[in-house]
């Protein structure tokens, strides 16, 4: 916890724009850290939610806003804007935000198309205000120890960057088979905007350089009506012959073992604060989303995709999303002309090698270990809050800093990738460059 004296600047003062789970998670630095941030106001169309958020920051009703329209302009009543909105209304609010002179803290993804994309980039600029992206993972311990060792000089030149992302079984059934990015158009964005666009962020951010040409495949093969085994039916507590020992039942995910919860019981939330058992199998047996079996959903994003990037100075990128794997987990293997760095985000390790042909050995060789040990998006996500206020007061940024200006390229990525999969070409940046595209 950070304590003021009596020269220290007085906290930043944010309303939350969406009082949702990631609203909550980022509000949470305030009470961490009230020296540098408080909260000051909420809007959420939702009244529980609203209140919800009101109550852990002690939040006078006056405070408590359903609409933006009735947010009074930045320096009122607050003087910064963390906007946690669902993916389709980051562009409509940020936007009012900017314009009302909030500078904002926008989760990802910052939009549906790159058009929209270049849009608030351009009205952050004309404003002048800062739009920070919530990029978390380069926050996280690993990924800056990846990002110094490449500034050090100690790897060369990258020659090329592998990064794979695994989406665990239960975590891909949850969310993108049966939750709320399972289906594009509901949620505006397919698996790789909403799931990988980290990745590609932390790609081209690892790069520092621009992506030249994009290529993509992938599919969706695993939870399909035509795969549904013998037995399956059409929700897990109801019609089901093989829930007791299917990998995907709703009950043992969401009720026994209690995971994804977040997202499984966010339909009971006006029941309060903790549903009984009985209400939650009710509500699977129900209109629960999460009930559904995961081979009668409505999913269409996909379950496996490759993306390939060309740099413009020639290094090579490839990105793998694997969705159903056991263990939920992120790898990457970077080469460069000196040396090479590969790790595992799950056990925070990375191994160096750097070429060293000297005496009876060909490289030296050392492992380094970061701190991630049970923490959200490895510890990111807190230090992404104290950067934007870092960057707010005008103090030094971190080398993770996420501008609205170097967080644009892993969206283009994305779409570049999504075009080159649809027309089975290699799309160039190019063609992603002006805002009417
Ligand atoms: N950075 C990350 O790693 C990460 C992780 C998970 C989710 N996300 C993203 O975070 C965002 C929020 O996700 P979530 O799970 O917290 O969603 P959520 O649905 O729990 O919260 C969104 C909230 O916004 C409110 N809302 C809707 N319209 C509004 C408006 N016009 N003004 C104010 N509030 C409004 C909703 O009522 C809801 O309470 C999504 O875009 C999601 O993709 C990012």
């Amino acid at each position: 916890m950070t304590h003021s004296g009596p020269t220290d600047p007085d906290p930043i003062r944010a309303v939350v724009v969406g009082a949702g789970h990631r609203g909550v998670l980022y509000a949470s630095y305030a009470l961490q850290a009230p020296a540098e941030l408080i909260i000051t106001a909420v809007v959420d169309p939702d009244p529980v939610r609203r209140d919800r958020l009101g109550r852990d920051h002690s939040l006078p009703p006056e405070r408590r806003y359903a609409s933006l329209t009735d947010l009074p302009p930045a320096g009122m009543i607050a003087d910064v804007a963390i906007d946690a909105t669902m993916d389709a209304d980051h562009v409509p609010t940020a936007e009012w935000l900017l314009r009302a002179g909030y500078p904002v803290l926008l989760e990802k993804p910052i939009a549906g198309t790159s058009a929209a994309v270049l849009s608030l980039a351009e009205t952050s600029r004309r404003t002048g205000q800062l739009l920070m992206i919530c990029h978390v993972l380069r926050y996280s311990p690993f990924y800056v120890e990846v990002k110094e060792r490449l500034l050090s000089g100690e790897l060369g030149e990258i020659i090329s960057i592998e990064l794979s992302e695994y989406v665990s079984f239960d975590h891909l059934a949850a969310a993108y088979v049966r939750g709320r990015w399972a289906n594009s158009t509901r949620s505006g964005s397919g698996i790789l905007l909403s799931k990988s666009c980290h990745d590609v962020d932390l790609m081209a951010w690892l790069c520092d350089d621009r992506p030249a040409r994009v290529a993509s495949a992938g599919s969706r093969r695993l939870f399909t009506a035509e795969r549904a085994p013998e037995g399956a039916g059409t929700r897990c507590v109801t019609d089901c012959r093989i829930e007791a020992t299917c990998a995907y039942s709703a009950r043992r995910q969401y009720l026994e073992l209690g995971v994804w919860g977040t997202y499984a019981w966010e339909g009971l939330e006006s029941l309060g604060p903790e549903p009984t058992p009985e209400q939650k199998l009710i509500s699977l047996g129900t209109d629960n989303p999460y009930g559904r079996c995961v081979w009668h959903s409505d999913n269409d994003v996909l379950d496996r995709q490759t993306v390939s990037v060309e740099f413009n100075n020639g290094a090579l990128g490839v990105f793998t999303l694997v969705g159903n794997s056991a263990l939920g987990n992120r790898t990457i293997d970077i080469v460069g002309t000196l040396g090479e760095l590969s790790g595992s985000l799950e056990t925070g390790e990375l191994r160096l090698r750097t070429i060293n042909s000297s005496g009876d050995h060909q490289y030296d060789e050392r492992m380094i270990k970061t701190d991630v040990a049970g923490l959200a998006h490895g510890g990111g996500d807190m230090k992404l809050v104290a950067d934007f206020v870092r960057a707010v007061r005008g103090e030094p940024v971190s080398v993770s800093s996420t501008r609205i200006g170097n967080s644009i390229d892993g969206h283009l990525i994305v779409f570049a990738a999504e075009r080159a999969l649809a027309e089975r070409r290699w799309v160039d940046l190019a063609e992603f460059d002006t805002a009417s595209t």
